[in-house]
């Protein structure tokens, strides 16, 4: 393979993770710990990650499976959150978001916040103190068509909560649509977004190819093309406020293939891989190192890792099925395959 081509880049980060608990966090975490450095890890547990004590808890479980894994924690807003919580949470330096999931907007979120607007003196403590807030963006109400859940949550519920708190940092996660790209570039600073990469990779065709596919279905849903495009423009130009974040939310392959399957698609183990392929097709490989390993970072006002990775042109195999505790999970393009790998 002589004529290989080659990319080296500052080691990344995955700055939205979902690694679970028990058997499940020691099925999966090795993968993420192989290429990233740090990883954002979500606090959507049962019960949920409520505070400091329990936060750095489950960072020991996380060391014990994974030890050279930088976990960086997040607070699970609830209604009962106080504003003192907020602060412990900012005092902590691997504490470094709060997580907003509207009550019942998805996995785990049951006791996610009920009422928004009463969440004010939270999000005040939260910009006066520099914990940035993490948003699962979606409306919940049942009459709101699932397609337009994003973007109704931005005009009904995000823009107000970023006009009434100053300086307030907010992430829009897993971002799937052209309203959340502009969103993310109406606001010159203190706004970002992160993007997973089967909203960089599919559509919502993708759900239906051939027959129903549960191993597609994540939250917020895959979108029309013309949303994916837009993603891939925006980010692939450079855009620095838009930054990995795979949102990698295993669940058991029982669990999927169900009468009503679980929401979330399994992408770690290639995860860098899937991103590359989207910038390259792009013809903007060049800009593939900001978004994975600088504007995350930057964000977050930490330093890029020391480290880097190589990446290889080289077609790989993607598993068919992976381990998972007692039982197996089908991971994002389960048995077919992936024009990247990383070396080692
Ligand atoms: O698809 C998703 N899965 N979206 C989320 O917001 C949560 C996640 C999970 O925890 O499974
Ligand atoms: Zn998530």
């Amino acid at each position: 393979m002589a004529n290989m081509k080659t990319l080296k880049l500052t080691q990344p980060d995955d700055w939205h993770l979902h690694l679970r608990d028990g058997a499940a966090l020691a099925a999966v975490a090795p993968a993420t710990e192989a290429v990233f450095a740090r990883a954002l890890v979500m606090p959507n547990l049962k019960p949920p990650i409520r505070n400091v004590e329990q936060a750095m808890a489950y960072r020991e479980r996380i060391l014990e499976v994974a030890p050279k894994l930088d976990a960086r924690m997040t607070l699970y807003l609830m209604d009962a959150t106080t504003p003192e919580d907020v602060i412990e949470a900012a005092n902590h330096p691997k504490m470094i978001a709060a997580k907003l999931y509207p009550a019942g907007a998805t996995t785990n979120s049951d006791s996610g916040v009920t009422d928004i607007e009463a969440m004010d003196p939270v999000f005040a403590a939260m910009a006066e103190h520099g914990l940035p807030l993490c948003v699962h963006g979606e409306v919940t109400h049942q009459d709101v068509d699932v397609f337009d859940r994003e973007a109704r949550f931005l005009n009904e519920v995000l823009n107000p909560i970023v006009a009434r708190h100053n300086g307030l940092k907010v992430v829009l996660e897993h971002i799937t649509t052209t309203e959340g790209v502009q969103f993310v570039q109406s606001h010159e600073t203190n706004v970002g977004g992160t993007i997973t990469p089967q909203h960089m990779l599919l559509n919502r065709n993708a759900l239906f190819q051939g027959g129903l596919r549960p191993h597609h279905y994540c939250l917020p849903v895959l979108k029309r093309e013309r949303h994916r495009a837009a993603i891939v423009d925006a980010v692939c130009g450079g855009d620095h406020r838009f930054f990995l974040g795979t949102d990698s939310a295993p669940h058991a392959k029982g669990a999927k293939e169900s009468d009503c399957g679980c929401a979330g698609v399994y992408s770690a183990p290639n995860a860098i891989a899937f991103y590359a392929e989207v910038f390259e097709a792009a013809g903007k490989l060049e800009n593939l190192e900001a978004f994975a390993s600088l504007n995350g970072a930057r964000f977050y006002g930490l330093e890029p890792n020391e480290g880097t990775i190589t990446l290889e042109q080289v077609e790989t195999a993607v598993a068919a099925e992976l381990p998972f505790g007692d039982t197996v999970i089908v991971p994002f393009r389960a048995g077919g395959t992936v024009a990247w790998r990383v070396a080692n």
